[in-house]
């Protein structure tokens, strides 16, 4: 089972990704978890390429390939092995993240996007979740973290009302992967309702 985790910044992927991951691990299940851009050497030497120096560095173009290149090689590397090793994979993004940002946030790019997975990724989630949040809880969390990737959360506060719309269209475009979760709750209780429409779908 490969689970994704999708949403805006600060929406808590990552902390629910976690949460997920523990919680399976107590049940007695094998448990990968991962993270894009990145989750294997040669795909974090790329991450550090795209979340760190002048944000016009790269033309929209290019940032589709250098997002997709890193996804191809943790794919390759962390996500196909486990998978076939019978392991569960949980991951923080995936490519419904490229279809949202590098789709939409400079022009529209998504058929350049989906013709780029469809060539070299060629694999969806078997479960994805959206973790919904208003765009000003998600900026005021995500502002609250230190660190030098801040490139995605400076786009501004009606950029991310953007990627929620998208990414709230995408859980309908793939509504049978999709499970939309509201993230303006206490985290225990998002973790909880996470949890138990996972082990449904792995029932
Ligand atoms: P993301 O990975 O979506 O950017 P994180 O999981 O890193 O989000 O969470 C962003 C910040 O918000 C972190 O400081 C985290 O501790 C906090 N946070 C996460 N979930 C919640 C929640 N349900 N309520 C309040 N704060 C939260
Ligand atoms: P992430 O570390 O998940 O950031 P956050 O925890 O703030 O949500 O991802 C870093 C940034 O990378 C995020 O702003 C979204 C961006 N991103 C893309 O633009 N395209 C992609 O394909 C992926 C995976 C991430």
């Amino acid at each position: 089972m490969f689970i994704t985790f999708e949403g805006i910044d600060g929406s808590g992927k990552s902390t629910q990704a976690r949460l997920l991951a523990e919680a399976l691990r107590a049940d007695g299940l094998d448990v990968v978890l991962t993270r894009e851009p990145g989750g294997s050497p040669g795909a974090e030497e790329i991450r550090r390429l795209v979340l760190e120096g002048d944000p016009d560095r790269w033309s929209p173009e290019t940032e589709i390939l250098l997002f997709t290149a890193a996804r191809r090689d943790h794919l390759e590397r962390t996500i196909a092995p486990a998978l076939a090793a019978g392991r569960i994979v949980i991951c923080d993004r995936f490519a419904d993240s490229t279809r949202m940002y590098q789709g939409l946030s400079r022009g529209d790019l998504r058929g350049l996007v989906d013709q780029l997975h469809a060539l070299m990724i060629g694999r969806e989630p078997d479960l994805t979740f959206l973790v919904d949040i208003d765009p000003t809880v998600g900026l005021a969390r995500a502002k609250g973290r230190q660190g030098t990737e801040e490139r995605f959360e400076d786009m501004g506060l009606a950029m991310q009302e953007r990627m929620r719309a998208g990414f709230l269209a995408l859980a309908r475009e793939f509504a049978t992967r999709f499970r939309l979760v509201n993230g303006a709750r206490p985290t225990e209780d998002v973790a909880a309702e996470i949890l138990s429409l996972t082990r449904a779908a792995l029932a």
